[in-house]
């Protein structure tokens, strides 16, 4: 039986590409009863900027996925934090990686990219040992749970197979402990273009939020950008934002009938109404549930504990395994 794991970092606010990118397939895939799902907010990868942003992203991201219907009696749902054997076990995993491995982070070797271009910088200038150490806590939330399957974007395929490269240094110094995860990439998921028709992302700027209400909602989708063909010429729908993002959420049947609307020159004021309307009907029922999550959330900490007590009746005893095996031992008993 599979083990699927995923962290989700707490920065930013959910967009909709987050939706149709992640949370919608995660969740659709959570309902199958012949995996161990495990889901959680990796928030000690989020630290270092501000904090108010990442305990609100927290919240808000813990309350979109049990809003879009993540189910915590069939996941294992928890914050990263809550479950200290995590960052035991990321220190412990320090020791079975190389230098020269981490040297090889992308996320790493772009910021010294970035330093190098810039004259008079040295090249590890403001580089914390956080980003340089990033793929060993991530290897320590992933081999914790011993994931067999670990859904990630293109951006972190590299890191799983690092926390694979780590578990297999350590299986063979210390004997067989961990099992060798495998990264799922989402070659099939879209990539929504945002409100300038570059990928969407909070880095752009240029993100629809998820649950924005309806009245916001309306006003960020009447900013998406359009070429400027009048209401009665026939359009293109190859290069046009607004149906990139209508397909994402529609069904065949109402995607073929906008086909026909663009060809017989549907004006753009009118398929952002469209669009608006197919949005909203998919999102109002959760952003409902959403809205009462964000306003009790002691109801979420709760969750977000009980996960945390399935997650550590693991970690614990495999912890204490991974201790002895390293030579942390009680001297006696
Ligand atoms: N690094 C991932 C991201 O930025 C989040 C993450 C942290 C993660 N730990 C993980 C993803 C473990 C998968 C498995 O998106």
């Amino acid at each position: 039986m599979d083990t699927v794991l995923t962290g989700i970092k707490p920065t930013g606010t959910p967009h909709i590409g987050n939706y149709v990118g992640a949370i919608k397939p995660a969740v659709a895939a959570s309902t199958n009863s012949q995996v161990h799902s495990y889901f959680f907010l990796a928030d000690y990868h989020a630290i270092g900027g501000d904090a108010d942003a990442v305990a609100r992203t927290t919240l808000e991201i813990a309350a979109s996925w049990l809003a879009l219907g993540l189910d915590p009696n069939k996941v294992v749902f928890y914050r990263q934090s809550d479950v200290p054997e995590i960052l035991e076990l990321a220190w412990i995993l320090h020791s079975v990686t190389g230098k020269g491995l981490l040297n090889r982070g992308h996320a790493y070797k772009a910021a010294v990219a970035e330093n190098e271009a810039t004259p008079g910088r040295d090249p590890d200038q403001a580089i914390m040992m956080n980003l340089y150490s990033y793929p060993v806590l991530m290897a320590a939330d992933i081999l914790m749970f011993k994931a067999t399957k670990v859904p990630v974007g293109r951006d972190q395929k590299q890191h799983v197979e690092m926390a694979r490269d780590i578990a297999q240094r350590f299986n063979h110094n210390f004997g067989e402990t961990f099992v060798l995860p495998e990264p799922v990439i989402g070659e099939h998921i879209a990539t929504l273009p945002g409100l300038d028709g570059r990928k969407m992302s909070k880095s752009y700027g240029n993100v629809i939020p998820l649950f924005a209400d309806e009245k916001a909602l309306r006003k960020v989708v009447m900013k998406i950008k359009t070429n400027s063909l009048e209401p009665g010429v026939p359009k293109d729908t190859s290069d046009s934002a607004l149906f990139e993002i209508y397909r994402a959420f529609a069904s065949d049947a109402e995607v073929a009938a906008v086909r026909e609307r663009y060809a017989a020159g549907i004006g753009w004021g009118e398929m952002k109404q469209v669009l608006f309307e197919r949005i909203n009907v998919e999102l109002a029922p959760a952003r409902a549930e959403y809205e009462r999550l964000m306003a009790a959330p002691g109801e979420v900490e709760r969750l977000l504990k009980a996960g945390a007590d399935k997650a550590r009746a693991l970690s614990k005893p495999f912890l204490a395994e991974i201790r002895s095996r390293v030579g942390i031992r009680p001297l006696a008993g």
